[in-house]
């Protein structure tokens, strides 16, 4: 891959964070100057404002991809994976999807994602809307909070971010999933490309830092696919991933996959 392409790349997308989150950020800290040494609150506050011109463009993107994959799969109690500002709500077939749980540990993100699901026919009032704060690591807050195992878990550009994420995945998969349970995901991973993967590994660093924890060298792909339970064996009936037609140079390449649970 051309160094400029690489760098240009990422640099245009670091630019745009900060020029769409430092407003934020600064009047946030006029408002509260003791924000000022709460790393974490500003990263969300600036992130929550990042999203909603980044998470626009990338639905688009991804709008064929994520159809074919959650429309026909998610069923029953679904549960979220940092459900952002709720571009997911609007892809789960009403008639199959009985309870929506929306896992987004930023507040500032949840009345839109309050706003996305009340259109897409789910709410608090009848029960069938349950947003929660925690992380996706939190998996015994979760199942205490959802009140029974779900049915169907997503992840759309998440476990770049969760921490631990293979411990969490197999904790989420074992503890929060039924049997026969489907696992669909759709995220951004380490590129098989050496090339493309030293950009990746390069910029993680920074970029983590700049988009609330987004780390852009994971092979989410493999530790789905590669989940085992503690004797060894795949926790997984069937289940495959599937390409995506994206860029090979692009440092957010991506793939998704849908997993069943045994
Ligand atoms: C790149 S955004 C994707 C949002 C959404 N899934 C979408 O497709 O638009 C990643 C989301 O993960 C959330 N997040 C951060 N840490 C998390 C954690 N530990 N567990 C679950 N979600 C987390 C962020 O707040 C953010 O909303």
């Amino acid at each position: 891959m051309k160094f400029s392409l690489a760098v240009l790349d990422l640099v245009g997308q670091i630019w745009m964070t900060l020029r769409l989150g430092l407003p934020h950020v600064l009047r946030a800290i006029y408002a509260e100057p003791s924000l000022i040494f709460n790393w974490a609150a500003l990263s969300r506050i600036s992130f929550a404002n990042v999203w909603i011109a980044f998470g626009e463009g990338s639905d688009v993107h991804g709008r064929e991809d994520k159809t074919s994959l959650i429309t026909p799969h998610a069923r029953g109690v679904v549960l979220d994976l940092g459900a952002g500002h709720g571009y997911t709500v609007p892809y789960l077939d009403r008639s199959k999807v009985t309870k929506y749980v929306a896992l987004e540990p930023n507040p500032h993100m949840h009345s839109h994602i309050r706003e996305k699901a009340h259109a897409a026919g789910f709410s608090e009032a009848d029960g069938s809307l349950l947003i929660l704060s925690c992380g996706a690591e939190a998996t015994a807050s979760i199942l205490s909070s959802v009140d029974t195992k779900v049915d169907t878990i997503i992840s759309i550009l998440t476990l770049c971010t969760v921490p631990a994420p293979q411990a969490t995945l197999l904790s989420l998969v074992q503890d929060i999933l039924v049997p026969g349970g489907e696992f669909l995901f759709y995220e951004h991973i380490l590129s098989h490309r050496a090339d493309v993967a030293w950009w990746q590994n390069f910029w993680t660093p920074v970029w983590v830092h700049v988009f609330d924890g987004c780390n852009l060298n994971r092979p989410t792909n493999l530790w789905v696919s590669d989940l085992v339970d503690d004797i060894g064996e795949s926790v997984w009936a069937e289940g495959k991933c599937l390409d995506i037609d994206w860029p090979e140079e692009n440092l957010f390449w991506r793939k998704m996959g849908r997993f069943v649970k045994k």
